[in-house]
């Protein structure tokens, strides 16, 4: 029976050297965690389409960090459980994403001033067995301008907001935030649109249509003209020409808006940017590099996402 069951766990075949393995498993060797890696991941549920393991997973291997990034499903009834299961486990932190960030605002001891202003959370800490929150969608919104967009300041002139969802109320509050001094926020169910720009406060209107007249930015953050989605019927020809138009959606990196923006001669943004740039706070946190967001990054990280609609 016992030998019946027993793996043939001999390692004396021929292509190992002295310590039992080849040449290629050497080099994987070299990347192999140790018992203090370092250990962050991604709570959503689904969790399976997130690109953020993909993503850290390339900054950890370039750092040549002891440390690992995970996918982690859980279920909304468990969100709290799990989170106190990771501090338990010793990880540094993680993610969040839908549905969890507003349980994740609520489960925290402590949360910075731009997650207070959300409501939401997308980013965990653990440190002294506290949970500490923050929210990066909004600074990597404002990153992803900045690089791809140089010269653009959130003082150039008014901006037209489309959407009030999640994305929307992190765009919004990170303009504000930078200065932005009149921001319209047009939105399908106009009474969400009016509750956010309640909580916002500020320079804030709502309006039926887009006032594209003297916009210094038009930004999409509904998830029109994404892949499966209808596209985003707007006419960009009252955009000055020094107009900046960025898209929330990443999937395909170049939208018809973007495409239309491009064709006007107007410099587009990609939400692509927003994804890669909103992760580099937790990455230093987690794991005590600041990674940097370039080319090779964006390839590896867009590999199997459409180009075009
Ligand atoms: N690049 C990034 O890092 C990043 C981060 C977050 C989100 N995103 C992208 O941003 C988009 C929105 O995400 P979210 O989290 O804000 O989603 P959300 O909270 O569900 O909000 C969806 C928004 O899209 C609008 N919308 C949906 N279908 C519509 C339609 N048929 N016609 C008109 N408006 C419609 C909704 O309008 P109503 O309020 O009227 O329903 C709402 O304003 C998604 O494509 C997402 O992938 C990108």
């Amino acid at each position: 029976m016992e030998s019946a069951m027993t793996p043939d766990i001999s390692i004396g075949g021929t292509g190992m050297d002295e310590t039992g393995m080849d040449g290629a498993s050497m080099e994987e060797m070299g990347r192999a965690l140790t018992g203090q890696a370092r250990l962050a991941g991604v709570l959503g549920w689904p969790v399976s389409h997130s690109r953020s393991p993909r993503l850290h997973g390339f900054w950890l291997r370039r750092h040549g960090i002891d440390g690992a990034y995970l996918p982690l499903p859980v279920a909304p009834g468990d969100f709290a459980a799990a989170v106190r299961a990771l501090v338990t486990l010793g990880f540094r932190g993680a993610n969040v994403t839908i549905p969890h960030k507003e349980a994740a605002f609520a489960l925290c001891d402590v949360v910075d001033a731009t997650a207070a202003r959300m409501g939401a959370v997308n980013t965990l800490v653990f440190r002294d067995g506290r949970i500490l929150g923050s929210n990066t969608d909004g600074f990597g919104f404002l990153e992803s301008l900045h690089e791809q967009a140089p010269g653009w300041a959130a003082a150039d002139g008014p901006a037209v907001l489309l959407g009030a969802g999640g994305a929307a109320r992190a765009i919004a509050a990170a303009l504000l935030g930078a200065g932005c001094p009149a921001l319209t926020i047009v939105n399908r169910d106009a009474g969400r649109a009016e509750a956010l720009a309640e909580a916002l406060g500020g320079p804030v209107r709502v309006a039926a249509t887009a006032p594209l007249d003297g916009a210094a930015l038009l930004v999409n953050s509904t998830s029109l003209g994404m892949v499966g989605q209808p596209p985003l019927a707007i006419d960009l020809s009252p955009l000055p020409p020094h107009a900046v138009v960025a898209d929330a959606v990443y999937v395909p990196l170049e939208t018809p808006l973007l495409a239309a923006a491009r064709a006007r001669g107007l410099r587009g943004v990609d939400g692509l940017g927003m994804l890669l740039h909103q992760a580099r706070p937790g990455f230093a946190a987690w794991f005590g590099a600041e990674p940097v967001v370039d080319a090779a990054l964006r390839r590896f990280v867009a590999a199997g996402i459409p180009r075009s609609a």
